[in-house]
């Protein structure tokens, strides 16, 4: 579909009632996309309830005693899954549990198709949601540009002026976690987000290179970036306190962006919302501006 077809489609979405007035709940109510979704809610009138270990009202994934506290009487669900080893099946029993209290739309907030090992299913999240009997929505993210800036590991490196990665010179189209919340309270909000999956990216793929230097652009500062192996990294990643099973995450995420895997940019932005995604400089502009690199 041509883009000049996309948008009006798209404004039509964004204009359309807002179909639920019950409370709407946010997993993840303190995290970088949970938090923005949360307040979004909020400014357009609508009763949240963000919910995680620390957030408003408490919910953890490993507690399933927490779990019909946060649903009761909700419509609408945002939905992070957790990182338990059986997070699909995790997953489906507390969106069956929403489902029977009435929840009447979920919305995911997925990876982009990782690979993994043959004969394994991608993403059984995604199932589980497709399958749940709600209206589903299901959002594909690429690397969030606010980890540089809202990660504790990442911004260190910012601060210190050196961004140390195992990603070589790849590339990847990081999106703004503004958009990504923009579509979830779409696709909770508005009709005509159900059934669809939608691919977020930014407008531009930039390599770990070009992100230090936009961030040194937008700051002042001298920053640089040091491509090493992912042995050297997983010995930096540790020597900074990560665990080696995140270490190892991390080196594995970095290898994608190495090869390029996911590199292809994507339109769900402009198709969920009709405009274009944030540019990256305007992030590293408006974030620079909060002095968060500075300390
Ligand atoms: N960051 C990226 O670049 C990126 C890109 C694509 C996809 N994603 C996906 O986005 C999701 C979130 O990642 P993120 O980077 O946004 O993380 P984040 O900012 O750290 O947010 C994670 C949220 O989950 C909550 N949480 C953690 N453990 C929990 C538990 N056991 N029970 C209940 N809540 C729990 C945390 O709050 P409390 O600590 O208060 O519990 C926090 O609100 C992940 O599934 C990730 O795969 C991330």
């Amino acid at each position: 579909m041509s883009r000049s077809a996309i948008l009006p489609l798209a404004a039509a979405r964004f204009a359309g009632p807002m179909t639920t007035t019950r409370p709407i709940l946010v997993l993840g109510g303190t995290g970088k996309t949970g938090r923005r979704v949360a307040s979004r809610l909020r400014e357009r009138g609508h009763e949240v309830r963000a919910a995680s270990r620390n957030g408003p009202a408490r919910f953890d994934w490993s507690d399933e005693s927490t779990w019909e506290p946060v649903l009761k009487g909700v419509g609408a669900a945002y939905l992070i899954d957790s990182q338990l080893d059986d997070a699909a099946g995790t997953l489906r029993d507390f969106s069956r549990l929403a489902v029977d209290g009435g929840v009447e739309r979920l919305v995911l907030l997925s990876n982009r198709d990782w690979v993994v090992p043959a004969g394994e299913e991608k993403l059984p999240s995604e199932r589980v949601v497709r399958e749940s009997g709600a209206a589903w929505t299901i959002l594909k993210p690429a690397w969030f540009a606010q980890n540089f800036s809202e990660d504790a590991f990442f911004r260190r490196q910012i601060v210190d002026g050196d961004v140390v990665t195992s990603a070589g010179d790849g590339v990847e189209p990081f999106v703004d976690a503004d958009d990504i919340a923009d579509v979830a309270v779409a696709a909770l909000t508005q009709d005509g987000h159900a059934g669809q999956s939608y691919e977020l990216t930014g407008p531009r793929r930039l390599s770990l290179a070009a992100v230090t230097a936009e961030i040194a652009r937008a700051t002042g500062r001298r920053l640089t970036h040091h491509p090493i192996s992912p042995a050297d990294h997983m010995a930096y990643a540790t020597g900074r306190g990560l665990s080696e099973d995140y270490a190892a995450l991390l080196n594995t995420l970095y290898a994608w962006i190495g090869e390029n895997r996911f590199a292809d940019l994507a339109d769900g932005v402009q198709r969920a919302l009709g405009r274009e995604p944030r540019d990256f400089t305007d992030y590293a502009r408006h974030t620079a501006a909060t002095g968060v690199w500075h300390r």
